[in-house]
Protein backbone atom coordinates (compact mmCIF):
# COMPACT_ATOMS: atom_id res chain seq x y z
CA UNK A 1 0.00 0.00 0.00
CA UNK A 2 1.56 3.35 -1.09
CA UNK A 3 2.58 5.71 2.07
CA UNK A 4 -0.16 7.85 0.92
CA UNK A 5 -2.55 5.93 2.64
CA UNK A 6 -1.23 7.16 6.00
CA UNK A 7 -3.33 9.79 7.79
CA UNK A 8 -0.47 12.08 8.16
CA UNK A 9 -0.60 12.41 4.04
CA UNK A 10 -4.07 13.80 4.19
CA UNK A 11 -5.32 17.66 4.11
CA UNK A 12 -6.85 17.42 7.10
CA UNK A 13 -3.94 16.64 8.67
CA UNK A 14 -2.35 19.25 7.19
CA UNK A 15 -4.76 21.44 8.15
CA UNK A 16 -4.58 20.89 11.79
CA UNK A 17 -0.50 20.74 11.54
CA UNK A 18 -0.59 24.50 10.02
CA UNK A 19 -3.52 25.21 12.70
CA UNK A 20 -1.18 24.76 15.80
CA UNK A 21 0.67 28.29 15.13
CA UNK A 22 -2.56 29.87 15.43
CA UNK A 23 -3.21 28.06 18.90
CA UNK A 24 0.14 29.05 20.09
CA UNK A 25 -1.09 32.37 19.80
CA UNK A 26 -3.52 32.32 21.97
CA UNK A 27 -3.81 31.68 25.65
CA UNK A 28 -6.35 29.23 27.41
CA UNK A 29 -6.91 32.17 29.74
CA UNK A 30 -8.41 34.33 27.09
CA UNK A 31 -10.06 31.27 25.28
CA UNK A 32 -11.68 30.60 28.63
CA UNK A 33 -13.36 34.22 28.60
CA UNK A 34 -15.43 33.05 25.28
CA UNK A 35 -18.38 31.76 26.93
CA UNK A 36 -20.09 30.50 23.59
CA UNK A 37 -16.89 28.17 23.04
CA UNK A 38 -17.04 27.15 26.73
CA UNK A 39 -20.51 26.02 26.48
CA UNK A 40 -20.12 24.17 22.89
CA UNK A 41 -17.18 22.53 24.52
CA UNK A 42 -18.94 20.75 27.35
CA UNK A 43 -21.38 17.55 26.76
CA UNK A 44 -23.59 15.38 28.78
CA UNK A 45 -24.79 12.14 28.36
CA UNK A 46 -26.56 9.86 30.85
CA UNK A 47 -25.99 11.99 33.69
CA UNK A 48 -22.09 12.68 32.58
CA UNK A 49 -20.91 15.84 31.92
CA UNK A 50 -17.80 16.39 29.81
CA UNK A 51 -16.02 19.86 29.60
CA UNK A 52 -13.49 20.34 27.30
CA UNK A 53 -13.28 23.97 27.59
CA UNK A 54 -10.02 24.15 29.16
CA UNK A 55 -7.90 22.18 25.90
CA UNK A 56 -6.26 24.27 23.97
CA UNK A 57 -8.28 24.23 21.04
CA UNK A 58 -11.01 26.45 19.41
CA UNK A 59 -13.89 25.53 17.79
CA UNK A 60 -12.22 25.92 14.39
CA UNK A 61 -9.63 23.38 16.30
CA UNK A 62 -12.77 21.01 16.97
CA UNK A 63 -13.99 21.35 13.28
CA UNK A 64 -10.49 20.49 11.69
CA UNK A 65 -10.54 17.24 14.28
CA UNK A 66 -13.73 16.48 12.80
CA UNK A 67 -12.33 16.58 9.52
CA UNK A 68 -9.33 14.40 10.10
CA UNK A 69 -12.21 11.77 11.97
CA UNK A 70 -13.77 11.99 7.96
CA UNK A 71 -10.17 11.25 6.63
CA UNK A 72 -9.22 8.13 8.93
CA UNK A 73 -12.52 6.93 7.95
CA UNK A 74 -13.62 6.61 11.68
CA UNK A 75 -17.39 5.75 11.35
CA UNK A 76 -16.68 3.33 9.10
CA UNK A 77 -14.09 1.78 11.51
CA UNK A 78 -16.32 1.57 14.33
CA UNK A 79 -19.25 0.55 12.51
CA UNK A 80 -16.54 -2.60 11.60
CA UNK A 81 -15.55 -3.16 14.98
CA UNK A 82 -19.31 -3.33 15.89
CA UNK A 83 -19.87 -5.82 13.26
CA UNK A 84 -17.70 -8.20 14.20
CA UNK A 85 -15.31 -7.26 11.20
CA UNK A 86 -12.02 -8.86 11.65
CA UNK A 87 -10.61 -5.53 12.25
CA UNK A 88 -7.62 -7.16 14.65
CA UNK A 89 -5.64 -7.92 11.36
CA UNK A 90 -2.32 -9.32 12.45
CA UNK A 91 -4.12 -11.84 14.33
CA UNK A 92 -6.74 -12.24 12.19
CA UNK A 93 -9.68 -11.81 14.72
CA UNK A 94 -12.75 -9.18 15.54
CA UNK A 95 -12.83 -6.80 18.22
CA UNK A 96 -15.87 -7.29 19.80
CA UNK A 97 -16.08 -6.76 23.83
CA UNK A 98 -18.74 -4.53 23.18
CA UNK A 99 -20.53 -7.94 23.02
CA UNK A 100 -19.85 -8.87 26.58
CA UNK A 101 -21.99 -6.46 27.99
CA UNK A 102 -24.97 -6.42 25.41
CA UNK A 103 -28.61 -7.08 26.54
CA UNK A 104 -29.62 -10.73 26.39
CA UNK A 105 -31.77 -10.05 22.74
CA UNK A 106 -28.74 -8.09 20.94
CA UNK A 107 -27.68 -9.36 17.95
CA UNK A 108 -23.73 -8.96 17.19
CA UNK A 109 -22.38 -11.69 14.57
CA UNK A 110 -18.70 -12.51 14.58
CA UNK A 111 -18.12 -15.09 11.34
CA UNK A 112 -21.72 -15.21 10.81
CA UNK A 113 -22.77 -16.68 14.45
CA UNK A 114 -24.26 -14.37 17.12
CA UNK A 115 -21.91 -14.09 19.75
CA UNK A 116 -24.27 -12.07 22.67
CA UNK A 117 -26.13 -15.88 23.23
CA UNK A 118 -22.59 -17.56 23.60
CA UNK A 119 -22.02 -14.54 26.20
CA UNK A 120 -25.19 -14.98 28.11
CA UNK A 121 -24.63 -18.94 28.41
CA UNK A 122 -21.39 -17.71 30.07
CA UNK A 123 -22.90 -15.34 32.39
CA UNK A 124 -25.81 -17.26 33.19
CA UNK A 125 -23.20 -20.14 34.10
CA UNK A 126 -21.02 -17.36 36.53
CA UNK A 127 -24.35 -16.71 38.22
CA UNK A 128 -25.37 -19.99 39.01
CA UNK A 129 -22.01 -20.99 40.47
CA UNK A 130 -21.21 -17.69 42.02
CA UNK A 131 -25.04 -18.29 43.75
CA UNK A 132 -24.47 -21.59 44.57
CA UNK A 133 -20.29 -20.88 46.71
CA UNK A 134 -22.40 -17.14 47.95
CA UNK A 135 -24.99 -19.27 49.22
CA UNK A 136 -22.85 -22.17 50.59
CA UNK A 137 -24.26 -24.96 49.07
CA UNK A 138 -21.02 -25.02 47.04
CA UNK A 139 -18.35 -25.62 49.92
CA UNK A 140 -14.61 -27.21 49.94
CA UNK A 141 -13.47 -30.31 50.87
CA UNK A 142 -13.71 -29.92 53.95
CA UNK A 143 -16.99 -29.07 53.81
CA UNK A 144 -16.65 -25.41 55.08
CA UNK A 145 -17.72 -22.18 53.03
CA UNK A 146 -15.66 -20.87 50.66
CA UNK A 147 -15.66 -17.10 52.06
CA UNK A 148 -12.01 -15.80 50.44
CA UNK A 149 -11.30 -16.13 46.24
CA UNK A 150 -7.91 -15.50 45.08
CA UNK A 151 -7.94 -14.42 41.49
CA UNK A 152 -4.36 -15.57 39.67
CA UNK A 153 -3.84 -13.47 36.46
CA UNK A 154 -1.84 -10.66 35.03
CA UNK A 155 -2.01 -8.19 32.77
CA UNK A 156 -5.77 -7.57 31.09
CA UNK A 157 -6.69 -10.90 33.31
CA UNK A 158 -5.77 -8.73 36.16
CA UNK A 159 -5.93 -4.98 36.00
CA UNK A 160 -9.51 -4.54 34.88
CA UNK A 161 -10.65 -6.60 37.26
CA UNK A 162 -8.72 -5.33 40.55
CA UNK A 163 -10.01 -1.91 39.23
CA UNK A 164 -13.62 -2.77 39.44
CA UNK A 165 -13.30 -4.53 42.70
CA UNK A 166 -11.30 -1.49 44.08
CA UNK A 167 -14.07 0.56 43.18
CA UNK A 168 -16.98 -1.05 44.37
CA UNK A 169 -14.99 -1.83 47.31
CA UNK A 170 -16.16 0.89 49.26
CA UNK A 171 -19.88 1.46 47.67
CA UNK A 172 -22.51 0.54 50.02
CA UNK A 173 -24.46 -1.41 48.17
CA UNK A 174 -21.87 -3.43 46.78
CA UNK A 175 -20.11 -3.59 50.26
CA UNK A 176 -23.66 -4.82 51.89
CA UNK A 177 -23.39 -7.62 49.33
CA UNK A 178 -19.81 -8.57 49.98
CA UNK A 179 -19.79 -9.17 53.60
CA UNK A 180 -17.85 -11.65 55.35
CA UNK A 181 -15.95 -12.39 52.04
CA UNK A 182 -12.71 -11.69 50.65
CA UNK A 183 -11.52 -11.27 46.97
CA UNK A 184 -7.36 -10.84 46.09
CA UNK A 185 -5.30 -10.99 43.20
CA UNK A 186 -2.38 -12.44 42.61
CA UNK A 187 -0.55 -11.37 39.77
CA UNK A 188 3.30 -11.27 39.91
CA UNK A 189 5.37 -14.28 39.77
CA UNK A 190 7.52 -12.72 42.67
CA UNK A 191 7.00 -15.06 45.20
CA UNK A 192 6.50 -11.92 47.83
CA UNK A 193 3.11 -11.57 45.54
CA UNK A 194 2.48 -14.81 46.86
CA UNK A 195 3.13 -14.47 50.01
CA UNK A 196 1.10 -11.45 50.52
CA UNK A 197 -1.89 -13.02 49.00
CA UNK A 198 -2.20 -16.12 51.48
CA UNK A 199 -1.02 -14.61 53.99
CA UNK A 200 -4.70 -15.07 56.72
CA UNK A 201 -5.89 -17.40 54.59
CA UNK A 202 -7.10 -20.55 55.14
CA UNK A 203 -6.97 -23.23 52.37
CA UNK A 204 -10.34 -24.97 53.16
CA UNK A 205 -12.29 -21.60 52.86
CA UNK A 206 -10.52 -20.61 49.54
CA UNK A 207 -11.52 -20.75 46.24
CA UNK A 208 -8.45 -20.36 43.29
CA UNK A 209 -9.41 -18.53 40.47
CA UNK A 210 -7.05 -18.99 37.31
CA UNK A 211 -7.39 -16.40 34.83
CA UNK A 212 -6.05 -16.49 31.62
CA UNK A 213 -6.48 -16.56 27.83
CA UNK A 214 -4.28 -18.02 26.94
CA UNK A 215 -3.54 -20.40 29.70
CA UNK A 216 0.21 -20.04 29.10
CA UNK A 217 1.27 -17.21 30.25
CA UNK A 218 3.90 -17.95 32.10
CA UNK A 219 3.54 -15.84 35.55
CA UNK A 220 0.15 -16.88 35.67
CA UNK A 221 1.19 -20.52 35.39
CA UNK A 222 3.49 -21.01 38.05
CA UNK A 223 1.40 -19.51 40.22
CA UNK A 224 -1.06 -21.18 39.66
CA UNK A 225 0.65 -24.49 40.29
CA UNK A 226 2.35 -22.76 43.59
CA UNK A 227 -1.65 -21.83 44.49
CA UNK A 228 -2.60 -25.62 43.64
CA UNK A 229 0.47 -26.86 45.93
CA UNK A 230 -0.47 -24.98 48.52
CA UNK A 231 -4.34 -26.66 48.61
CA UNK A 232 -3.10 -30.06 47.90
CA UNK A 233 -0.48 -30.16 50.69
CA UNK A 234 -2.83 -29.16 52.96
CA UNK A 235 -5.64 -30.50 52.00
CA UNK A 236 -4.43 -33.42 49.54
CA UNK A 237 -4.86 -33.13 45.59
CA UNK A 238 -8.73 -34.39 45.26
CA UNK A 239 -9.25 -30.79 46.87
CA UNK A 240 -7.92 -28.79 43.99
CA UNK A 241 -11.54 -29.78 42.42
CA UNK A 242 -13.08 -28.04 44.86
CA UNK A 243 -10.70 -25.44 44.95
CA UNK A 244 -9.92 -24.16 41.59
CA UNK A 245 -11.85 -23.25 38.40
CA UNK A 246 -10.48 -21.45 35.80
CA UNK A 247 -11.50 -18.70 33.45
CA UNK A 248 -9.56 -19.10 29.59
CA UNK A 249 -10.34 -19.21 26.18
CA UNK A 250 -7.93 -22.83 25.76
CA UNK A 251 -10.28 -24.74 27.91
CA UNK A 252 -8.11 -28.07 26.27
CA UNK A 253 -5.17 -26.61 28.93
CA UNK A 254 -7.42 -25.74 31.73
CA UNK A 255 -8.33 -29.34 31.46
CA UNK A 256 -4.71 -30.85 31.03
CA UNK A 257 -3.96 -28.42 34.11
CA UNK A 258 -6.61 -30.73 36.56
CA UNK A 259 -9.15 -28.68 36.30
CA UNK A 260 -12.63 -30.10 36.16
CA UNK A 261 -13.58 -28.49 32.71
CA UNK A 262 -17.63 -28.14 34.59
CA UNK A 263 -15.91 -25.65 36.12
CA UNK A 264 -14.02 -23.40 33.99
CA UNK A 265 -15.69 -20.35 32.08
CA UNK A 266 -15.26 -19.82 28.75
CA UNK A 267 -14.26 -16.52 27.06
CA UNK A 268 -13.40 -15.83 23.07
CA UNK A 269 -10.54 -15.23 20.97
CA UNK A 270 -12.61 -12.04 19.54
CA UNK A 271 -12.23 -10.64 23.34
CA UNK A 272 -8.84 -9.05 23.54
CA UNK A 273 -6.83 -9.57 27.09
CA UNK A 274 -7.05 -5.72 28.15
CA UNK A 275 -10.72 -5.42 26.63
CA UNK A 276 -11.43 -8.57 28.71
CA UNK A 277 -13.03 -7.35 32.46
CA UNK A 278 -16.35 -7.64 31.17
CA UNK A 279 -15.98 -11.16 30.47
CA UNK A 280 -15.87 -13.98 33.09
CA UNK A 281 -12.36 -12.37 33.61
CA UNK A 282 -13.98 -9.61 35.57
CA UNK A 283 -17.79 -10.98 36.22
CA UNK A 284 -16.86 -14.23 37.87
CA UNK A 285 -14.40 -13.01 40.95
CA UNK A 286 -16.75 -9.68 40.82
CA UNK A 287 -19.73 -12.18 41.42
CA UNK A 288 -18.01 -14.01 43.57
CA UNK A 289 -17.18 -11.20 46.03
CA UNK A 290 -20.27 -9.13 45.21
CA UNK A 291 -23.19 -11.53 43.47
CA UNK A 292 -24.03 -11.18 39.71
CA UNK A 293 -26.70 -8.61 40.44
CA UNK A 294 -24.37 -5.82 41.15
CA UNK A 295 -22.00 -7.05 38.07
CA UNK A 296 -24.67 -6.52 35.76
CA UNK A 297 -25.02 -2.94 36.68
CA UNK A 298 -21.72 -2.54 36.22
CA UNK A 299 -22.30 -4.21 32.50
CA UNK A 300 -25.30 -2.31 31.95
CA UNK A 301 -23.20 0.94 32.45
CA UNK A 302 -20.39 -0.05 30.19
CA UNK A 303 -23.51 -0.88 27.61
CA UNK A 304 -25.15 2.69 28.09
CA UNK A 305 -21.99 4.06 26.54
CA UNK A 306 -21.23 1.56 23.88
CA UNK A 307 -25.14 2.20 22.35
CA UNK A 308 -24.01 6.19 22.88
CA UNK A 309 -20.45 5.56 21.12
CA UNK A 310 -22.08 3.94 18.52
CA UNK A 311 -24.99 6.31 17.52
CA UNK A 312 -24.11 9.35 18.43
CA UNK A 313 -22.85 12.46 16.19
CA UNK A 314 -18.97 12.97 16.55
CA UNK A 315 -19.83 16.51 17.81
CA UNK A 316 -21.66 15.34 20.89
CA UNK A 317 -19.71 11.94 21.33
CA UNK A 318 -17.63 11.75 24.59
CA UNK A 319 -15.30 9.04 23.60
CA UNK A 320 -14.79 10.28 20.17
CA UNK A 321 -13.89 14.04 21.53
CA UNK A 322 -11.92 12.47 24.18
CA UNK A 323 -10.05 10.50 21.72
CA UNK A 324 -9.71 13.34 18.69
CA UNK A 325 -8.17 15.66 21.59
CA UNK A 326 -5.71 13.03 22.78
CA UNK A 327 -4.35 12.77 19.03
CA UNK A 328 -4.17 16.98 19.32
CA UNK A 329 -2.53 17.10 22.29
CA UNK A 330 -0.01 14.03 21.29
CA UNK A 331 0.57 14.54 17.81
CA UNK A 332 -0.31 18.18 16.81
CA UNK A 333 0.31 19.85 20.10
CA UNK A 334 3.63 17.87 21.20
CA UNK A 335 2.25 16.76 24.63
CA UNK A 336 3.26 12.71 24.99
CA UNK A 337 2.04 12.65 27.94
CA UNK A 338 -1.42 12.28 30.03
CA UNK A 339 -2.39 12.09 33.55
CA UNK A 340 -5.26 10.23 35.03
CA UNK A 341 -6.60 12.15 37.93
CA UNK A 342 -9.67 10.76 39.88
CA UNK A 343 -10.73 13.04 42.72
CA UNK A 344 -12.20 9.68 44.49
CA UNK A 345 -10.24 6.72 46.17
CA UNK A 346 -12.36 4.19 44.61
CA UNK A 347 -10.88 5.10 41.68
CA UNK A 348 -7.20 4.16 43.14
CA UNK A 349 -6.55 1.48 40.43
CA UNK A 350 -7.54 3.45 37.06
CA UNK A 351 -4.68 4.52 36.08
CA UNK A 352 -2.91 1.16 36.57
CA UNK A 353 -5.84 -0.14 34.12
CA UNK A 354 -5.82 2.66 31.73
CA UNK A 355 -2.21 2.63 31.27
CA UNK A 356 -2.47 -1.29 29.97
CA UNK A 357 -6.00 -0.25 28.24
CA UNK A 358 -3.70 2.86 26.46
CA UNK A 359 -0.17 1.95 26.03
CA UNK A 360 -0.81 -1.59 24.95
CA UNK A 361 -3.01 -1.03 22.53
CA UNK A 362 -1.63 2.09 21.06
CA UNK A 363 2.32 1.74 21.50
CA UNK A 364 2.75 1.09 17.58
CA UNK A 365 5.66 1.86 15.37
CA UNK A 366 3.99 0.86 12.30
CA UNK A 367 0.31 1.57 10.60
CA UNK A 368 -1.90 -1.14 10.22
CA UNK A 369 -0.27 -1.90 6.76
CA UNK A 370 3.19 -2.28 8.53
CA UNK A 371 4.54 1.50 7.48
CA UNK A 372 6.49 3.08 9.49
CA UNK A 373 4.68 5.81 11.53
CA UNK A 374 6.15 9.36 10.87
CA UNK A 375 4.97 10.63 13.76
CA UNK A 376 4.17 9.32 17.20
CA UNK A 377 1.16 7.21 18.00
CA UNK A 378 0.20 6.52 21.98
CA UNK A 379 0.77 8.64 25.01
CA UNK A 380 2.63 8.07 28.41
CA UNK A 381 -0.47 7.38 30.76
CA UNK A 382 0.32 7.77 34.54
CA UNK A 383 -2.18 8.99 37.13
CA UNK A 384 -3.13 8.77 40.74
CA UNK A 385 -6.28 9.75 42.77
CA UNK A 386 -6.06 13.73 43.80
CA UNK A 387 -5.21 14.84 46.13
CA UNK A 388 -3.04 12.53 46.83
CA UNK A 389 -1.41 13.27 43.46
CA UNK A 390 -1.27 17.47 44.44
CA UNK A 391 1.36 16.39 46.95
CA UNK A 392 3.46 14.94 44.80
CA UNK A 393 3.86 15.34 40.98
CA UNK A 394 1.85 18.13 40.63
CA UNK A 395 4.55 20.27 40.54
CA UNK A 396 6.15 19.12 37.91
CA UNK A 397 2.04 19.50 36.00
CA UNK A 398 1.98 23.07 37.36
CA UNK A 399 5.57 24.17 36.31
CA UNK A 400 7.53 22.01 34.39
CA UNK A 401 7.10 19.73 31.29
CA UNK A 402 2.84 20.75 30.17
CA UNK A 403 0.79 17.00 31.00
CA UNK A 404 -3.07 17.58 29.85
CA UNK A 405 -4.72 16.11 32.32
CA UNK A 406 -8.31 14.02 33.13
CA UNK A 407 -10.10 15.36 36.00
CA UNK A 408 -12.65 12.96 37.21
CA UNK A 409 -15.21 13.18 39.93
CA UNK A 410 -18.59 12.52 41.58
CA UNK A 411 -21.19 14.90 42.76
CA UNK A 412 -21.50 12.12 45.53
CA UNK A 413 -19.23 10.02 47.31
CA UNK A 414 -19.52 6.31 48.06
CA UNK A 415 -19.15 7.35 51.89
CA UNK A 416 -19.89 10.82 52.71
CA UNK A 417 -18.85 12.17 55.67
CA UNK A 418 -19.91 15.46 57.59
CA UNK A 419 -18.29 17.40 60.66
CA UNK A 420 -20.16 19.41 62.98
CA UNK A 421 -18.78 23.20 62.49
CA UNK A 422 -16.61 22.32 59.25
CA UNK A 423 -16.89 24.64 56.64
CA UNK A 424 -17.30 22.12 54.07
CA UNK A 425 -18.63 18.43 54.07
CA UNK A 426 -15.34 16.21 53.97
CA UNK A 427 -16.32 15.48 49.96
CA UNK A 428 -16.64 18.93 49.30
CA UNK A 429 -13.22 19.46 50.57
CA UNK A 430 -12.13 17.06 47.79
CA UNK A 431 -14.14 18.21 44.88
CA UNK A 432 -12.84 22.13 45.90
CA UNK A 433 -9.82 20.57 44.83
CA UNK A 434 -11.07 19.14 41.86
CA UNK A 435 -12.87 22.17 40.51
CA UNK A 436 -9.76 24.28 41.60
CA UNK A 437 -6.56 22.34 40.05
CA UNK A 438 -8.11 22.68 36.23
CA UNK A 439 -8.08 26.68 36.70
CA UNK A 440 -4.71 26.58 38.31
CA UNK A 441 -3.36 24.70 35.38
CA UNK A 442 -5.28 26.93 32.81
CA UNK A 443 -4.89 30.47 33.95
CA UNK A 444 -1.72 30.21 36.12
CA UNK A 445 -0.24 33.10 38.23
CA UNK A 446 1.25 36.03 36.28
CA UNK A 447 4.32 38.47 37.31
CA UNK A 448 1.97 41.07 36.85
CA UNK A 449 -0.32 39.49 39.97
CA UNK A 450 2.43 38.47 42.14
CA UNK A 451 3.87 42.47 41.84
CA UNK A 452 0.77 43.16 43.25
CA UNK A 453 0.51 40.85 46.44
CA UNK A 454 4.05 42.12 47.08
CA UNK A 455 5.97 39.04 46.59
CA UNK A 456 9.55 39.54 46.96
CA UNK A 457 11.54 40.46 43.45
CA UNK A 458 13.97 37.81 43.89
CA UNK A 459 10.63 34.84 44.34
CA UNK A 460 8.58 36.44 41.32
CA UNK A 461 10.28 34.13 39.30
CA UNK A 462 9.88 31.24 41.33
CA UNK A 463 6.29 31.65 42.24
CA UNK A 464 4.95 32.29 38.44
CA UNK A 465 2.98 30.28 36.68
CA UNK A 466 2.81 29.96 33.19
CA UNK A 467 -0.91 28.60 33.06
CA UNK A 468 -2.11 27.13 29.07
CA UNK A 469 -2.19 24.10 30.11
CA UNK A 470 -4.88 21.89 29.24
CA UNK A 471 -7.23 19.50 31.13
CA UNK A 472 -10.80 18.24 30.71
CA UNK A 473 -13.22 17.45 33.76
CA UNK A 474 -15.30 14.50 33.84
CA UNK A 475 -18.06 14.91 36.52
CA UNK A 476 -19.93 11.67 36.91
CA UNK A 477 -23.16 11.86 39.64
CA UNK A 478 -21.15 8.96 41.78
CA UNK A 479 -19.03 5.90 41.57
CA UNK A 480 -21.80 3.22 41.99
CA UNK A 481 -21.25 -0.12 39.95
CA UNK A 482 -23.21 1.86 36.56
CA UNK A 483 -21.39 4.63 36.65
CA UNK A 484 -17.82 2.37 37.12
CA UNK A 485 -19.13 0.34 33.79
CA UNK A 486 -19.38 3.87 31.86
CA UNK A 487 -16.08 5.25 32.95
CA UNK A 488 -14.50 1.82 31.63
CA UNK A 489 -16.48 2.25 28.49
CA UNK A 490 -15.36 5.59 27.62
CA UNK A 491 -12.14 5.23 28.44
CA UNK A 492 -12.20 1.71 26.04
CA UNK A 493 -13.79 3.29 23.02
CA UNK A 494 -11.84 6.97 23.73
CA UNK A 495 -8.71 4.45 22.99
CA UNK A 496 -10.06 2.87 20.26
CA UNK A 497 -10.64 6.02 18.52
CA UNK A 498 -7.25 7.12 18.89
CA UNK A 499 -5.89 3.91 17.19
CA UNK A 500 -8.15 4.50 14.54
CA UNK A 501 -7.40 7.96 13.72
CA UNK A 502 -3.61 7.02 13.98
CA UNK A 503 -4.28 4.29 11.55
CA UNK A 504 -2.76 1.45 13.83
CA UNK A 505 -4.17 -1.89 15.17
CA UNK A 506 -5.26 -0.72 18.78
CA UNK A 507 -5.89 -4.22 19.12
CA UNK A 508 -2.37 -7.03 19.13
CA UNK A 509 0.45 -6.27 21.23
CA UNK A 510 3.42 -7.81 19.42
CA UNK A 511 5.86 -5.89 21.66
CA UNK A 512 5.84 -8.23 24.60
CA UNK A 513 6.86 -10.78 22.86
CA UNK A 514 10.50 -10.48 22.48
CA UNK A 515 11.39 -10.01 26.25
CA UNK A 516 9.29 -12.84 27.00
CA UNK A 517 11.38 -14.87 24.40
CA UNK A 518 14.67 -13.73 26.03
CA UNK A 519 13.60 -14.56 29.37
CA UNK A 520 13.31 -18.12 27.75
CA UNK A 521 16.43 -18.10 27.08
CA UNK A 522 17.67 -17.25 30.59
CA UNK A 523 15.29 -19.34 32.32
CA UNK A 524 17.39 -22.42 30.31
CA UNK A 525 20.19 -21.04 31.58
CA UNK A 526 19.50 -20.82 34.94
CA UNK A 527 18.19 -24.09 35.35
CA UNK A 528 21.60 -25.60 33.76
CA UNK A 529 23.77 -23.59 35.84
CA UNK A 530 22.22 -24.19 38.98
CA UNK A 531 21.68 -28.14 38.26
CA UNK A 532 24.56 -29.43 36.07
CA UNK A 533 27.08 -26.11 36.56
CA UNK A 534 27.25 -25.35 32.95
CA UNK A 535 28.87 -22.02 32.06
CA UNK A 536 26.95 -18.97 30.87
CA UNK A 537 26.88 -18.86 26.92
CA UNK A 538 25.23 -16.43 24.35
CA UNK A 539 24.80 -13.51 26.13
CA UNK A 540 26.32 -10.53 26.21
CA UNK A 541 29.32 -9.15 28.39
CA UNK A 542 26.39 -7.17 30.42
CA UNK A 543 24.38 -9.23 30.65
CA UNK A 544 26.61 -12.69 31.22
CA UNK A 545 28.43 -10.29 33.67
CA UNK A 546 25.06 -9.66 36.12
CA UNK A 547 23.72 -13.34 35.49
CA UNK A 548 27.21 -14.42 37.00
CA UNK A 549 27.15 -12.14 40.21
CA UNK A 550 23.22 -13.27 40.37
CA UNK A 551 24.36 -17.15 40.36
CA UNK A 552 27.78 -16.82 42.76
CA UNK A 553 25.78 -15.15 45.38
CA UNK A 554 23.71 -17.53 45.26
CA UNK A 555 25.27 -20.25 45.06
CA UNK A 556 24.06 -21.81 48.55
CA UNK A 557 21.14 -22.30 47.14
CA UNK A 558 20.55 -26.07 46.38
CA UNK A 559 20.34 -27.25 42.80
CA UNK A 560 17.26 -29.38 43.59
CA UNK A 561 15.57 -28.49 46.43
CA UNK A 562 12.76 -30.01 48.43
CA UNK A 563 9.22 -27.96 47.55
CA UNK A 564 8.95 -24.96 49.87
CA UNK A 565 5.98 -22.08 49.97
CA UNK A 566 6.05 -18.60 51.58
CA UNK A 567 6.55 -18.88 55.80
CA UNK A 568 3.52 -16.91 56.13
O1 LIG B 1 1.99 -9.93 28.03
C1 LIG B 1 0.88 -9.22 27.63
C2 LIG B 1 -0.37 -10.05 27.65
O2 LIG B 1 -0.41 -10.86 26.52
C3 LIG B 1 -1.56 -9.14 27.75
O3 LIG B 1 -2.01 -8.68 26.56
C4 LIG B 1 -2.52 -10.00 28.49
O4 LIG B 1 -3.51 -9.23 29.07
C5 LIG B 1 -1.62 -10.66 29.49
O5 LIG B 1 -0.43 -10.87 28.79
C6 LIG B 1 -2.13 -11.93 30.10
O6 LIG B 1 -2.37 -12.94 29.16
P1 LIG B 1 -3.26 -14.19 29.50
O7 LIG B 1 -4.61 -13.73 29.88
O8 LIG B 1 -3.25 -15.02 28.26
O9 LIG B 1 -2.60 -14.92 30.65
Amino acid sequence: MPSSALISASQAWRDLKGHVDEIDKTHLRSLMSDVDRCKSMMVEFDGILLDFSRQRATLETMQKLLNLAEAAHLKEKIDRMFNGEHINSTENRSVLHVALRAPRDAVINSDGKNVVQDVWQVLDKIQDFSDRVRSGSWVGATGKELKDVVAIGIGGSFLGPLFVHTALQTEPEAMECAKGRQLRFLANVDPIDIARNITGLNPETTLVVVVSKTFTTAETMLNARTMREWISSSLGPQAVAKHMVAVSTNLALVEKFGIDPKNSFAFWDWVGGRYSVCSAVGVLPLSLQYGFPIVEKFLKGASSVDNHFYSTHFEKNIPVLLGLLSVWNVTFLGYPARAILPYSQALEKFAPHIQQVSMESNGKGVSIDGLPLPYESGEIDFGEPGTNGQHSFYQLIHQGQVVPCDFIGAVKSQQPVYLKGEVVSNHDELMSNFFAQPDALAYGKTQEQLEKENVARDLVPHKTFSGNRPSLSLLFPSFNAYNIGQLLAIYEHRVAVQGFVWGINSFDQWGVELGKSLATQVRKQLNASRKNGEPIEGFNFSTKTLLSKYLEASADIPADPPTALPKI
